[in-house]
């Protein structure tokens, strides 16, 4: 029995820190974390309701879409149109941007979203995870289009993902570090379980997908090769190395105990900038890592500066514990 503060209560108390908070975005956080609610028992329920397996379409990313990814998108649209937070959304499973149907009225955010990361894994039962990024509608637009979705991440007022593992979690940063809360399934809420989450500066774990490796730029074949020779190399320490496929059990791996996660900029196919999306996973992540005390990167610029020029655009993705980012960072300088 775990008697702790829920998240429901955790936000409340966060915004009656911020002077003149209206409780609107109390309210969205609210929504969306019934979404990932209903997501976990859907994932949870697997094929015991039929929802397994690829549902024979594509998507704008020219991906074939998990019966999934369809239903949860769904399932995030329909808990977050209605309650008037927000003005539009946009999602990994949407060639466009969501404009809130007329019948509802519109809010002061715009919410980008994954709906399930990692949706290769889930006929497998491995980890998979909710992306969203949060930011203010820009002023005086009350129909945005796909250009006023286009703001760096910095401007990012909270983050967060929801992880469908052994136990379903949720992490949290508005802006004031991160934290990570545990659902309670018997009480249907989900419990702080863990405060100020922070990701050590030295780590000898590195996740990279090493089948692109013919593909990798100079600085990060240096970067791997280092880390392979271990003791008897420059480093002179052994690595480990982890790789999951879903980003959102990647991050939450490096939360928990550190590491460096790479999905760097390759030559695999030069139209693509990198393999994961800028504006709901690498964004979002970003902020998270950052709030953690982690440094997230492309090799050549913060992730989070990065100036958006589509809602779907790719970007390199280098990110985790700050010594080794850092490292690979002044690789790419050399
Ligand atoms: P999605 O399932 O939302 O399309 O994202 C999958 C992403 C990310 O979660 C993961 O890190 C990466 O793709 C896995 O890539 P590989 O298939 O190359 O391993
Ligand atoms: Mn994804
Ligand atoms: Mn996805």
């Amino acid at each position: 029995m775990h008697n702790g503060v829920s998240v429901t209560q955790f936000i409340i108390e966060e915004q009656r820190r911020l002077p003149g908070a209206t409780g609107d975005f109390t309210s969205l956080l609210n929504d969306v974390v019934s979404a990932c609610k209903v997501i976990a028992n859907l994932v949870n329920k697997g094929s015991l309701i039929g929802v397994l397996g690829t549902a024979e379409t594509e998507n704008i990313q020219g991906e074939t879409q998990k019966k999934l990814d369809i239903i949860t998108n769904e399932v995030f649209i329909k808990s977050n149109e209605w309650a008037g937070h927000l003005a539009a959304m946009a999602s990994e499973e949407e060639d466009d941007i969501y404009p809130i149907p007329a019948q509802y009225p519109k809010g002061k955010y715009l919410m980008s979203f994954d709906p399930l990361d990692g949706s290769s894994n889930i006929d497998v039962n491995i980890s998979v995870g909710t992306i969203f990024s949060i930011t203010k509608c820009p002023e005086g637009i009350t129909e945005p289009t796909r250009e006023d979705f286009l703001i760096p991440g910095t401007e990012q007022i909270c983050a967060g993902y929801a992880l469908y593992g052994p136990s379903t979690m949720l992490v949290l940063t508005t802006g004031n570090g991160v934290n990570g809360f545990t659902l309670d399934r018997d009480i249907g809420e989900f419990i702080l379980t863990h405060p100020n989450m922070t990701i050590p500066a030295d780590t000898r774990e590195f996740s990279i997908n090493t089948s692109n490796q013919r593909f990798w730029e100079a600085p990060v074949q240096r970067y791997i090769d280092e880390c392979l020779q271990g003791k008897e190399g420059p480093r002179g320490e052994d690595f480990n190395m982890r790789w999951v496929a879903s980003m959102v059990a990647e991050v939450h791996r490096i939360l928990t105990r550190g590491g460096i996660f790479m999905y760097p900029k390759d030559n695999k196919d030069p139209s693509k900038a990198g393999k994961l999306r800028l504006m709901y996973e690498a964004n979002p992540m970003s902020m998270i890592v950052e709030q953690a005390g982690g440094v997230s990167h492309t090799g050549y610029e913060r992730i989070m500066e990065v100036q958006p020029n589509d809602i779907h655009q790719r970007v390199p993705v280098i990110l985790g514990s700050k010594n080794e980012v850092e490292r690979l960072i002044s690789y790419h300088k050399n």
